[in-house]
């Protein structure tokens, strides 16, 4: 359920799937990955595949915080690498140290509760505890923006599994980033073609 006390509209996070990059750490060295936050009415929840290193720390910690940015380039390189050190920020808050992005429009730190756990992947529900609005900035919706994500989805699905479909889908949106993208959606598309 949601806390009476935050507002996830303003905070960037709407009904749907929010494509955000989860922060999360178990010991000293945070993390950084794509993933959805899934919202549904008044239910928030994450589903997390095994094998990622978001997935191991979760289970320890039961605990993410999810960043707004519209940076393309912070979703193509929290794909395939960890980001360098100096791309977190740490915030102490009620017994929680939690690490969110510097450069984050906003982020929302949530506690894990009711995990599920099967042969695949984990659910857990999603109870906001603390959030940052760090800029508000109006930005017209970038079909290349989209690219970029979509690019960055399905190379995930041709690492896992070598099907050459998908380097045809990254082909086609990244049609679409040359053609609508900025510089900034451009050089992330270049950075998703290197780790192919
Ligand atoms: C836009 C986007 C959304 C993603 N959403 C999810 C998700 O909801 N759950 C998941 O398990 N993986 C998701 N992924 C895949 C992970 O980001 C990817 O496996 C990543 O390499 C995991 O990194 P980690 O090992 O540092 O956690 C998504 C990828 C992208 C590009």
């Amino acid at each position: 359920m949601l806390g009476t006390d935050f507002n996830l509209e303003n905070l960037g996070i709407y009904e749907g799937i929010c494509e955000t990059i989860v922060t999360t750490c178990k010991g000293w060295t945070p993390n950084a990955a794509p993933m959805g936050i899934i919202r549904r009415k008044d239910k928030i929840y994450v589903r997390l595949y095994k094998g990622s290193k978001t997935y191991e720390n979760v289970l320890a910690e039961k605990f993410i915080v999810a960043n707004i940015t519209y940076d393309p380039m912070l979703f193509a390189l929290s794909t395939f690498t960890n980001l360098e050190d100096s791309a977190f920020e740490q915030t102490v808050h009620e017994n929680h140290t939690m690490y969110s992005l510097k450069d984050a429009q906003s982020w929302v730190a949530f506690e894990c509760m009711n995990t599920k756990i099967t042969s695949e992947a984990m659910v857990a529900e999603l109870v906001p505890i603390h959030a940052r609005l760090n800029k508000c900035r109006v930005k017209a919706p970038n079909r290349g923006f989209y690219g970029v994500i979509e690019a960055c989805i399905h190379a995930t699905r041709y690492q896992l599994t070598g099907d050459e479909k998908y380097l045809k889908l990254i082909k086609a949106y990244g049609d679409i980033v040359e053609k609508c993208g900025g510089d900034a959606e451009k050089n992330a598309l270049k950075k998703v073609y290197e780790f192919l």
